[in-house]
């Protein structure tokens, strides 16, 4: 059987792979460092490798070098996976019961190394929530001149 999160390109992802990464966004927030806010956050990418690199919030004492759980997870996959990687879909979670939609910081971040239509699925108040990255931040800072 062909295992589509294998595929150099999956074409769609299905529910049942949403939740799997959910399932992993979940885990790594166990590890979260967050002593100041108590608030532990966990996301998962899916590489169109095939590979999964997941992160999680790391607070500081000097409070604006706090990082959050989807950079921990880029850096992470740069790191291993070097600049080429591409982004197929991302989960974002937390322990919490709060909601979760990526940071604006993150978002922007992430834009350079995502698929425009790469579903992001993440914990809203009322359960889970899919957009694609493209409805998230519509217009993401690029230098782009005449
Ligand atoms: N946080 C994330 O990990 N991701 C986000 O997109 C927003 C916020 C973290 C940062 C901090 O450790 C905690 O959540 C509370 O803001």
């Amino acid at each position: 059987m062909v295992d589509v999160m294998k595929m150099k390109k999956p074409l769609t992802i299905s529910a049942t792979h949403l939740k799997a990464l959910m399932d992993h966004a979940r885990k790594v927030a166990k590890k979260s460092y967050s002593p100041y806010s108590k608030f532990k956050v966990g996301a998962a990418l899916q590489l169109s490798n095939g590979e999964v690199v997941t992160g999680t919030n790391v607070e500081s004492i000097s409070y604006g070098l706090t990082i959050c759980a989807e950079r921990a997870a880029l850096v992470s996959a740069v790191s291993r996976f070097g600049p080429k990687i591409r982004i197929r879909a991302v989960a974002v979670t937390n322990l919490n019961g709060g909601a979760s939609p990526p940071c604006g910081a993150c978002r922007q971040l992430l834009s350079e190394f995502i698929e425009p239509d790469a579903p992001i699925i993440f914990a809203s108040i009322d359960g889970l929530r899919t957009m694609t990255f493209t409805e998230l931040l519509p217009e993401a800072f690029g230098i782009k001149l005449k």
